[in-house]
């Protein structure tokens, strides 16, 4: 395992999968769990932050990784999930080692 190796844990559909990316390999983690986990419907706007479609619940970010900008808070709130940090859209969130370790969840 090199130095850059990102470890993540990934839950979907009460099946718990081991994803391991390297920094550089994906633009960010909705890209990554759409090619590894081959996932329906997920990511339909292509990384833009509005359709939701790439929401998840994540634990362990850490650094830069914690930061919302753009359009995440405003589609998050129009989903209902303004409250809750742990809810992201996968699309917003870089892969960096501040991923390294982090257990998330593909929320419907
Ligand atoms: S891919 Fe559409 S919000 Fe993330």
């Amino acid at each position: 395992m090199t130095r850059n190796t990102i470890k993540i844990t990934v839950l979907e559909n009460g099946i718990k999968e081991s994803v391991e990316t390297s920094i550089g390999e994906y633009r960010n983690l909705m890209e990554l769990l759409k090619d590894k986990i081959y996932l329906d419907c997920f990511g339909e706007c292509g990384g833009m932050g509005r359709c939701a479609t790439c929401i998840i619940k994540i634990e362990s970010l850490k650094g830069n990784a914690l930061k919302m900008e753009r359009n995440e808070p405003v589609t998050l709130a129009r989903f209902g999930y303004q409250n809750e940090p742990n809810i992201r859209l996968s699309c917003q969130i870089e892969v960096s080692a501040d991923l390294d370790g982090a257990i998330l969840k593909i929320l419907e």
